[in-house]
């Protein structure tokens, strides 16, 4: 087993990476944006004159000077080519200055009047304009139906009918949403750029700019942090690129993060009515899971929240659904497992309140539900090792023997409880294009413009690079994080490592099959693209699952939860690197320990936008927050995936978690609480 640390590890730790605000570029000017104060309105007038005054202020951009823009994919990259505002906290302005200081003292002072009407902002099953989206993210049927649901949940011996929900939630990378674009003398485009896939990136602000592709460059080679938000571009690179023209000169912007809970993103609120039928001896007969969520006035953003019970457990008669409005808010989209992790959540609840009503241990229930088929498209599952990561978790976390009698076990002021969820991510796969070069010197260079966002991709890719081409990893450099590279498919999805290494390996055998003798002074090169093969493959339903067990102390007086345990066990397939591998499962547990007990963006439901503006007010885990954590694996060797025999392993971490959390505070205190994020006041 390879346990390595990341390769550039030092230069991250020593300051020497460079993230991209700290690119040196000459003459450099700087951004700072105005958001909306109206909640949904139109823009009657702005008012620069008082911002322009400021010495040092280059530039003001709004609705009444913006550049036209050729053609914009995703409504909210449509930066200022419109009067209309479709959300408070919305970008409406622009300011370009010598200095930070100034551009920010300027956008102060740049005023924007509205005609404003009060926006409608608050989530409910019961808004009159839910409606059913034709599809979910990113392609899922929104609806499925099997046998008669409705009749089989009536005439079930055992009965869960409950509700649940969870908060919009916001991805909160230590490294904000970043650009510095440069105009080069050729009419070509060079960013420096903080995002999830160079390539998406380039291949948008090409199509916003009516350029060729070709003529936009977008650099990344360390990004810090992105969970979803940086998947697609953000409106940070357009208003880059459009002030480094009004200027005329390179700009830099990062966005604040007081504007980032606005403007890059976040995970839609979720109501969730599961309802699940059982014979008395616990096997499933109905399965129904609705989910309510919300998306935005500027785009459809539909959250796939229910597509993990299509997976996860059999039973005959069964139902899926999901329903969207569309509010005055900022339009959500991916954060670490969209889909899954609310889905799951709700759905491994109501599976421990079936244990219970039935009075059938929780690991017992799911093993005897267990399908041989992928239990609504009927496919054979290329590998499905639930049971054996739930045996492998129960034996490690000392579930035998465990007393299901709720609110029983004191610690002092403490009450002790334990809980267990399952957990479940597909194994997608991606077309992608790499290079692979021997060099005279011995040594071989593989380029891919894939991301390392934090996750070892680097690493992972240049291990799997060595094994192929039968060489030290010494002899190996990946680069990656250039749009000038071979094209790559996004770091999300949990796809990175399988579908860049696919292509990785197949560069490195191409190179392999043209190295007889000597390599001549300027190398030798192959290539590959995966996209016929992967085209090609056998219809498998594709999924890594794993199971999460929690320890709970909720403290009688205050009502505060404590997780002094947390065991993962996850069946992913092969597992490349062994040390970034737990460092993605137990980041993912531990956003999933967030998601259980801290982490809630709200809404201001008079004035619309979320009232979160740091980190001291949408609270995540800190190290004191987590104290043993621990993340394992069972061997997999799954043949139908890719030649790596990778499922994927960074999202897989957080779905689940929060169930658990919540099942094991059931089991501490007798209390089911039915809506996250579980915070003090809910128990008291
Ligand atoms: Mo991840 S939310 O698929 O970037």
């Amino acid at each position: 087993m390879t346990a390595l640390d990341r390769l550039e590890s030092r230069e991250k730790v020593t300051g020497a990476a460079r993230y991209a605000f700290e690119y040196p570029v000459d003459g450099v000017a700087y951004a700072a944006a105005v958001q909306a104060s109206a909640g949904r309105g139109e823009i009657t007038a702005v008012d620069a004159a008082s911002a322009l005054e400021l010495p040092g202020v280059l530039a003001v951009l709004s609705c009444e000077n913006a550049p036209r823009l050729s053609s914009v994919p995703d409504g909210e990259l449509a930066v200022f080519q419109s009067r209309t505002v479709s959300y408070r906290g919305q970008f409406v302005a622009a300011v370009v200055a010598e200095t930070l200081e100034t551009a920010r003292e300027a956008a102060r002072l740049v005023r924007v009047e509205y005609a404003s009407e009060a926006p409608d902002v608050r989530l409910r099953a019961d808004h009159g304009g839910l409606y059913k989206p034709d599809k979910v993210n990113p392609a899922f049927p929104t609806d499925t139906e099997k046998g008669e649901p409705e009749e089989a949940f009536a005439g079930s011996a055992v009965q869960v009918d409950a509700t649940y929900t969870t908060p919009a939630e916001h991805n909160n990378p230590m490294e904000p949403h970043t650009t510095i674009a440069q105009w080069n003398g050729d009419g070509s485009l060079t960013l420096y750029d903080s995002n999830q896939g160079a390539s998406i990136v380039q291949d948008t602000l090409a199509q916003i700019f009516g350029l060729g592709k070709e003529q936009v460059r977008v650099v990344s080679p360390h990004v810090g942090g992105g969970f979803g938000s940086k998947g697609t571009p953000r409106p940070n690179a357009v208003l880059a690129a459009m002030a480094a023209g009004a200027a005329g000169r390179p700009v830099k912007f990062a966005v604040p993060r007081q504007q980032m809970f606005a403007t890059t993103g976040y995970r839609t609120p979720t109501i969730q009515r599961v309802r699940l039928g059982a014979d008395a001896g616990g096997r499933l007969n109905a399965i129904i899971h609705e989910a309510v969520e919300q998306t935005s006035t500027v785009r459809e953003f539909a959250e796939q929240t229910t597509t993990p019970t299509r997976v996860m457990y059999q039973a005959p008669n069964r139902r899926t659904s999901h329903r969207l409005v569309r509010l005055d808010v900022p339009t959500p989209s991916w954060m670490r497992a969209p889909g899954e992790t609310p889905g799951m959540y709700a759905l491994e609840s109501a599976m421990d309140e079936l244990a219970v009503a039935a009075g059938i241990d929780p690991v017992e229930l799911r093993v005897r539900n267990e399908p041989d088929r992928e239990p609504e498209s009927g496919l054979p599952f290329s590998s499905r090792n639930l049971v054996a990561c739930l045996r492998e978790g129960a034996d490690r976390f000392g579930w035998a023997g465990r007393d299901p009698a709720p609110a029983v076990r004191r610690k002092g002021r403490k009450l002790v409880g334990t809980g267990v969820a399952a957990s479940t991510y597909p194994a997608y796969l991606r077309p992608n294009r790499a290079t692979a070069r021997a060099e005279p010197d011995g040594t071989f260079t593989v380029r891919i413009a894939a991301s390392d966002i934090g996750t070892g991709a680097r690493t992972t890719l240049t291990v799997i690079a060595a094994e192929t081409l039968k060489a030290d990893l010494g002899r190996v450099r990946v680069e990656i994080g250039d749009s000038a590279f071979p094209a790559a498919s996004v770091a999300g999805g949990s796809a990175g490592t399988s579908s860049w290494g696919f292509a990785v390996v197949r560069a490195c055998e191409a190179l392999l099959g043209r190295l007889n003798g000597a390599v001549p002074p300027d190398g030798i090169e192959a290539s590959a693209d995966t996209a016929d093969e992967i085209k090609a493959r056998d219809a498998y339903a594709r999924h890594a699952f794993g199971a999460q067990f929690a320890e709970v102390e909720v403290d009688v007086d205050t009502g505060e939860v404590r997780v002094p345990r947390m065991l993962g066990i996850f069946a992913a397939g092969r597992i490349v690197n062994e040390k970034t591998a737990r460092s993605q499962l137990i980041g993912g547990m531990t956003m999933g320990l967030g998601m259980a007990l801290l982490e809630e963006s709200v809404m201001d439901e008079e004035f619309g936008d979320f009232l979160n503006r740091d980190l001291a007010q949408y609270h995540v885990p800190a190290c004191a927050d987590v104290r043993s954590i621990e993340a394992g694996w069972i061997e997999e060797s799954d043949p139908h995936l890719n030649p790596m025999g990778t499922k994927g392993i960074g999202e897989i971490g957080i779905v689940g978690a929060a169930a658990a959390i919540a099942n094991a505070v059931y089991h501490a205190t007798g209390v089911r609480i039915r809506g996250l994020p579980i915070t003090p006041s809910c128990l008291l």
